[in-house]
């Protein structure tokens, strides 16, 4: 069998530095992307010391000329992507009359807009393969809304739509596209620089939780794994919660 390859966005940190080594340790190539080069190609050495395969690369998710050179080296030195994890995103509580409109639009231009270039570049891939998974990492404050994050859980919410008209769209070509919306998880950049934020102290959020604790960066690289596996080729247009319990549709 040929090696599959995953692209993985916003991977230099948190859940996406440990998505890109789960899939790694699956056996999959991973092309490990973000703006933060430096700590994108920390990344790929730790999969490469461990055996694995992966390479680091530069783009903004929003930006269409960097991500379509991205995936051209990326397809060049691994082969055709068929895995997409669009997990690069951006977060930040602002009470809502205070929310400008660049921080509307830069929120909406990575969150959103990003899912949506990246989708589109990659795409050719995984229907020529007749076989491909997309999987989006949204958020709960998609499904439950949360004080002070408007721009944020709006341009989430757009990811979970985006996921289920894409899944009909794709279907027919083998492709499955389903969501991922975390709720608090911890020891990500994103969640350390916005916990202090929040209404409530870690230890107090977590006894909220019905399995009394947060979230970390494997449970949902755990979640990615099996949404990425041939052994989802029936699930598409999913939302699969991995919060805890802390929101349950
Ligand atoms: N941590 C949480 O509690 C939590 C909760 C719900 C949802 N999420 C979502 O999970 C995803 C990952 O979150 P995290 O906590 O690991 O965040 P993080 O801030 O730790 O890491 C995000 C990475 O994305 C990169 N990035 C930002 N803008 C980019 C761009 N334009 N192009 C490419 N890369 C870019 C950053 O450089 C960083 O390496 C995000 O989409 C986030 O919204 C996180």
């Amino acid at each position: 069998m040929t090696q599959k390859v995953a692209l993985v966005t916003g991977a230099a940190a948190g859940i996406g530095a440990e998505i890109c080594r789960r899939l790694a340790a699956d056996g999959m190539a991973i092309g490990v992307l973000d703006l933060n080069i430096a700590d994108a190609k920390k990344v790929a050495a730790g999969i490469v010391a461990s055996g694995g395969k992966a390479m680091a690369l530069q783009a903004s998710v929003a930006d269409r000329v960097e991500v379509t050179g991205a995936v051209a080296a990326l397809r060049e030195s691994f082969g055709p992507v068929t895995v997409l994890v669009n997990n690069a995103g951006i977060a930040g509580f602002v009470p809502f009359e205070e929310v400008t409109d660049e921080l509307w639009d830069r929120t909406m231009a990575i969150n959103l807009k990003g899912t949506f270039i990246v989708t589109q570049i990659v795409l050719p891939d995984m229907k020529t393969a007749h076989w491909g998974r997309v999987i989006n990492i949204s958020s709960s404050s998609a499904q439950s809304g949360t004080v002070g994050m408007a721009a944020y859980s709006s341009s989430k919410g757009g990811v979970i739509a985006f996921t289920k008209t894409l899944a009909l769209e794709l279907g027919q070509h083998g492709i499955t596209v389903n969501n991922v919306p975390p709720a608090s998880i911890t020891g990500t950049v994103m969640y350390e620089a916005n916990k202090n934020l929040m209404p409530m102290t870690p230890e107090q959020a977590a006894q909220m939780m019905p399995v009394r604790r947060l979230g970390e960066a494997a449970d949902i690289a755990n979640a990615v794994s099996w949404l990425a596996s041939e052994a989802t080729g029936y699930v598409t247009g999913q939302t699969i919660g991995v919060n805890g319990g802390r929101v349950i549709v």
